[in-house]
């Protein structure tokens, strides 16, 4: 009989998809992005990569947030961090909405965009709308020498390696690690915050890496959780605060590759119109790994269950008070509030991509959609 000798197989080391591939190098590509950017004394320091000087972090008075699709979602994430940590004002913009709006700038407006290719064209044209404003443009990207990179003012790579499948997910959680670092560097310098407790958060952060590894041992698990949603046409994400955007992007993944309509709402909306749309077995994925929203998440998750979904929760470790409201239940470590989005996104990438497997669908190559969208 002999092997089969498969030259695709071989490429995707030995996964059946890129996707896969790319959802199990994640704790690299953590690794990667963080390396070297962490001093010796265990402070975030960036400097030697930015023109930034500590004055001119210290005059940032507003922030924009500019990009598309899961870069956007990545973005999201980052509003939250700054916001949190830097106490900086954030506003949050996806590119082709940024430029026609006639955004506002302050004396000291600093924009970050979030590509992973570089060459998006909304983002692109975001950054010289931006430049031509007068503001400082900071990208945060994947790839050496794209356009995005070469007219950035500054740059911040995330080192994830190249990204093959369209439905992006290493490159997404290089991008929230870019956000940790560019937020614990400036909450350092502006002193924002104290600097143990800034400490404390890089610690952390050095320990994804190998909580990621350990997530994707649930990977069963979810397959069997995507034998359940793989058949519904609607499915409903909901969260609070990161949780939210987190939502969002695992809801864009799972509609990306498996076809599924799937929308994420803020889980204090639900009442004001998409808890019509629970029926009887309606799958809805609740996070809920927010500490100081968790009663408030507890109880919209006991809305849409007294509705008849079917309830996935998502929970950080040892925080039993979801599980009997729940059908189903994903956790991961008891991590600082901050730090769930990298860990609760990779068991969203592994439930959308069984699901697509389960529906026949090509995962790495969706119908419709790019890997890099170069035309507005
Ligand atoms: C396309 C891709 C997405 C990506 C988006 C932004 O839609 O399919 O995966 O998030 O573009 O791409 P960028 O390269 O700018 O991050």
């Amino acid at each position: 009989q002999g092997v089969k000798w498969d030259v695709a197989q071989a490429e995707r080391g030995g996964f059946d998809h890129f996707m896969q591939k790319e959802i199990y190098e994640q704790p690299q590509a953590i690794r990667d992005t963080l390396g070297g950017r962490i001093d010796e004394n265990g402070n975030v320091d960036i400097r030697a990569e930015l023109t930034f000087s500590d004055r001119n972090v210290c005059d940032i008075d507003r922030v924009h947030i500019v990009a598309c699709g899961t870069a956007s979602y990545a973005g999201m994430v980052g509003k939250g961090l700054l916001e949190q940590l830097v106490r900086v004002p954030v506003e949050w913009d996806i590119a082709s909405e940024y430029r026609y709006k006639g955004p506002i700038f302050t004396e000291n407006t600093l924009v970050i965009v979030v590509s992973q290719s570089g060459e998006t064209a909304d983002t692109l044209a975001a950054l010289r709308e931006a430049q031509r404003n007068g503001a400082r443009v900071l990208a945060i990207t994947n790839v050496v020498g794209s356009s995005i990179a070469r007219e950035a003012d500054d740059v911040l790579y995330t080192w994830a390696g190249p990204e093959i499948a369209v439905a992006s997910t290493k490159a997404y959680t290089s991008q929230l690690i870019a956000f940790y670092l560019i937020a614990l560097h400036f909450a350092r310098v502006r002193g924002a915050l104290p600097q143990e407790q800034l400490r404390a958060l890089a610690v952390q952060l050095r320990q994804l890496p190998e909580q990621a590894e350990r997530l994707l041992a649930q990977a069963g698990k979810l397959r069997e959780m995507a034998r359940k949603i793989a058949r519904h046409a609607h499915v409903f994400y909901i969260g609070r605060g990161l949780d939210y955007a987190v939502s969002l992007e695992g809801s864009l993944k799972l509609k990306e590759i498996s076809y599924i309509h799937s929308e994420a709402y803020a889980a204090g909306e639900l009442k004001h119109g998409t808890l019509a749309l629970i029926e009887e077995g309606t799958p809805v994925i609740a996070l809920a790994t927010q500490r100081a929203l968790f009663g408030k998440t507890l109880s919209n998750v006991k809305e849409v269950k007294a509705r008849g979904a079917y309830v996935i929760g998502l929970r950080t470790e040892g925080n039993g008070e979801l599980d009997s409201s729940v059908d189903d239940l994903l956790e991961i470590p008891d991590v600082h509030p901050l730090l769930t989005p990298p860990l609760s996104v990779v068991l969203l990438q592994l439930l959308a991509y069984y699901t697509a497997v389960l529906r026949g669908n090509d995962v790495d190559k969706p119908r419709n959609l790019a890997k890099s969208v170069t035309v507005e």
